[in-house]
This record gives C-alpha cells, sequence and structure tokens, in this order.
C-alpha cells in the first residue's frame, strides 16, 4: 500500500487485515471510468487556475483519459492493495507518469470526488435502463401484434371476471406500469444537474479552481451550491433504487399473472425459457417468471438498506455513505436482469385461444355484458343484476353454462329471446375494448 492519505498525525501504518477489509475496491473499480473523467475536468479546472502547465495537464488527462480502455484491455492492472478506486487510480498514475501525479489532488478531496463519480454513474445507469424499458416496450408491442386481439379473461380475485383483448392485459399489466417507471427517471436526472466536484472534504476550497468549469467540463448544468449537501446527499442514489424497486415490484406482478395464466393453461411457455424437474418428467416450468418475481423482493431490501444507512447520518460524508454503491449498483443490475428476462420471456410466451374461449365460456364472464343489455333495453341494474344471477345459478344446477342458454330457456325465463345475441365473450371482449383503443 501506498499510503497516499496516512501522514504522521493518522498514526502509523494500517493493520494489513483491517485493510482488506474496509477496502472499497472490489465494488467501487466499477467507478473507474467516471473517476477518470471526474478527474479530467478537475485537470481542466487546475489548469484555468494557473496550478498546472499546459503541459501537465497535457500529460495527466492523456494518462487518465486512456486508462480504462487499458485495463479493460488487461494491459493495465490496478493496485489491489489500496483502500479505493480512487487511491488505486492515483497510486497507478505516480507511477505512470512520475511527480506531476502529486498534483492532481489539490482542492479536492475524495469526498467530492466520490460523489461526482456516483452521479456520473447514475446518469450512464439512467440512459442503460431507458434503452433496456425501450427494448421490454418494443417486444411487448410486438406480442400485441402477434396475440392483441385473442380474447381472454380478466380476473378478479383469481376468478373469471370479464372477456378482455389480450392487448388489453399487456398494456394494463406490464406495458403502462414499466412507462410511469421509466417517467420517473426524469426526476432522477434532475437530481443530476448539479456537480459536487469542487466541495472537497466539506467546505469547499481556497484554490481558484473554478467549479462552473469542472462542472462544465462533465456536462453537468452548475457547480454546488452548497459544500456540505454536495458531499453528503445521495438523493439521486436512493431515487433511482426506489425506481428500480417499483419497477421490479410492476414486472412481479405481471409475473404472477404468467404464471397463473400457465397454471390453468391459458398460456404456454416455450421450452427456451421454460425449466423442468429433475424428477419428474412432465413438467414446463415458468422459472423465469418466478425469479423475476423473486427479484423484486431483492429491490425491496436494498431500499430499505439505502435508507436505513442514510437516516442515522449527520450532514456531510462519513464513511457509511461507501455502501451505497454495492446497494445502488445490485438494483440497476438487478432490474436490468428482469427487464431483459421478461422481453425473452415475452418472446416465448403464446397464449392458448381455445382455452382462454373454454375459460371464458365455464366461468360464465359473460354475465355481466347480459345485465348491462338488460339495463340498455330499459331494465334498472339491480333487476338486471338479479335476473342474470338466476340465470347462472340454473345454468350451473344444470350443469350448464351462460352461453349453452337457448332463446326458448331466455323467454321461459321472462327475458327477452334477443338476449342470445349477447352471448359471445369473443365479441364482448372486442366490444369492450373498443373504447381502449391506442
Ligand atoms: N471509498 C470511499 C467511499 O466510497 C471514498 C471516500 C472516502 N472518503 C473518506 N473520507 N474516507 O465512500
Amino acid at each position: 500500500m501506498t499510503a497516499i492519505a496516512r501522514t504522521a498525525a493518522t498514526g502509523g501504518a494500517l493493520d494489513p487485515r483491517f485493510l482488506r477489509w474496509q477496502t472499497s475496491l472490489p465494488v467501487d473499480r466499477r467507478l473507474l471510468s467516471v473517476d477518470c473523467q471526474g478527474s479530467v475536468a478537475h485537470v481542466e479546472g487546475q489548469r484555468r487556475a494557473g496550478l498546472l502547465t499546459d503541459e501537465e495537464a497535457r500529460v495527466l488527462t492523456e494518462a487518465l483519459r486512456g486508462l480504462p480502455a487499458r485495463v479493460a484491455a488487461g494491459e493495465v492492472t490496478l493496485p489491489e492493495d489500496e483502500e479505493d478506486v480512487h487511491m488505486a487510480i492515483e497510486s497507478w498514475l505516480r507511477a505512470e507518469v512520475g511527480a506531476v501525479a502529486s498534483k492532481l489532488h489539490a482542492g479536492r478531496s475524495r469526498n467530492d470526488q466520490v460523489a461526482t463519480d456516483l452521479k456520473l454513474w447514475t446518469r450512464d445507469a439512467v440512459t442503460r435502463l431507458r434503452s433496456t424499458c425501450d427494448a421490454l416496450a418494443r417486444a411487448a408491442q410486438a406480442w400485441i401484434t402477434r396475440h392483441g386481439e385473442l380474447a381472454m379473461p380478466a380476473y378478479t380475485h383469481r376468478q373469471v371476471a370479464i372477456p378482455v383483448l389480450a392487448r388489453l392485459w399487456i398494456e394494463g399489466g406490464l406495458l403502462d406500469p414499466i412507462a410511469r417507471d421509466v417517467a420517473l427517471l426524469d426526476a432522477v436526472e434532475q437530481e443530476l444537474a448539479t456537480s459536487p466536484l469542487g466541495a472537497g472534504a466539506i467546505g469547499g476550497t481556497t484554490l481558484p479552481i473554478d467549479p462552473a468549469v469542472t462542472a462544465a467540463a462533465m456536462g453537468f448544468e452548475r457547480p454546488p451550491r452548497n459544500p456540505i449537501d454536495a458531499v453528503g446527499q445521495r438523493d439521486h442514489a436512493l431515487l433511482l433504487v426506489f425506481v428500480c424497486t417499483r419497477a421490479a415490484m410492476h414486472l412481479a406482478r405481471f409475473a404472477t399473472d404468467v404464471v397463473e395464466l400457465c397454471a390453468d393453461g391459458l398460456m404456454k411457455l416455450g421450452g427456451a425459457i421454460a425449466c423442468g424437474s429433475s424428477m419428474m418428467p412432465h413438467k414446463r416450468n415458468p422459472d423465469l417468471f418466478e425469479l423475476v418475481r423473486g427479484q423484486a423482493a431483492l429491490r425491496q431490501g436494498e431500499l430499505v438498506a439505502l435508507l436505513t444507512t442514510f437516516h442515522g447520518l449527520g450532514s456531510g460524508y462519513h464513511r457509511d455513505l461507501q455502501q451505497d454503491k454495492q446497494v445502488l449498483f445490485a438494483a440497476v443490475d438487478g432490474l436490468e436482469g428482469c427487464l431483459e428476462m421478461i422481453t425473452l420471456g415475452l418472446e416465448h410466451l403464446t397464449p392458448n385461444a381455445e382455452a382462454c374461449v373454454a375459460a371464458l365460456a365455464d366461468g360464465d364472464a359473460i354475465a355481466t355484458d347480459l345485465a348491462e343489455a338488460l339495463v340498455a333495453g330499459g331494465m334498472a341494474f339491480r333487476d338486471a343484476y338479479q335476473h342474470v344471477g338466476r340465470l347462472v345459478a340454473t345454468q350451473r344446477e344444470r350443469g350448464e353454462r351462460l352461453v349453452d342458454l337457448r332463446a326458448e330457456e331466455l323467454v321461459a325465463a321472462g327475458l327477452p329471446a334477443s338476449l342470445k345475441d349477447h352471448l359471445d365473450p369473443v365479441e364482448s371482449a372486442r366490444r369492450r375494448a373498443r373504447r381502449y383503443a391506442r
């Protein structure tokens, strides 16, 4: 260890066991690229302030710009025995460019550095999530093109309720909720407008580095308004983890629909995404959808972990904040994986049209349409409702369904024979869906 952040006042060398335990390097090496981006901006700020010559700035910038690609190519390995990615990079830089590397950290602290890195990482994560959600929306639209006009039951209380078109199910159970989550990403982006760089450890710097210059170099709208808040707040991360949690919950609810529709035989999974049983030869299980449902629990745990990490802290930076990264990364990675799996799952999810029509008929899903047809003919709703309730009860006693009713039976029950024209659940699904055309 190079002990970059140790002085005579810090008190001797770190116990290597403590160093190994406290390092964030295994997690925050993912910040390598944004850390270099932030350092390049800081170098520009220093150069403009006259703290670095043009040549010194060029040497530092070139080394920092090239580092991520060199690490990715395996040409450079970051030192393992540092406290975090920031120190690992500084220590590598010293070996790479020599003494000028010692000038880099003037006017900044790891506190504003890591806060900046996290905002830059979050910005990229939002862009990635938007495109993963776009891909899901495209897959859902393609599913609607293939199967959207099919009639299927909508359920209440896990019981057949009303005939709907399959597109209404996909739109209501998946597309619209995820579109609302995507809209929330705008709010995350708003929280990324202010650059933390320049806030230093907690009170800024006396050096003439213009934080507006470094902010602009990284694409932030403005420099920090307050250095204490700049290094201590992670609201953007919290909001993004909330969005991940809510989107995961939406996917989980959709996944439950799929699991149940498959169990009822109304949907079929392609073998490419179905798992078998190690014992029972006949199984084709919806593991993809169950795993997506299970992931929602992890997202909720992450949201609580982040809230609980923050809630006991005073203002400014505290080392507790180090654990924000593993939570944020897990939430974003986890959601991305689930979005991708649902996108894939939709390709291999096929409705069973005959089973859907049979479920609509067997479940007397047409009952409400019948009552409403009577209302349209002038009957009060409560009377119509009771009439149809009696029809359902008699038909069930006879082992029959509403769709089996014959005109004479309707007339014998004191109802118009024309009600016979309202018994088709597929027609009902189409009629109902017209109002929700897109
Ligand atoms: N590894 C630390 C983190 O992720 C970097 C900041 C360290 N700052 C400090 N004052 N020890 O939060």
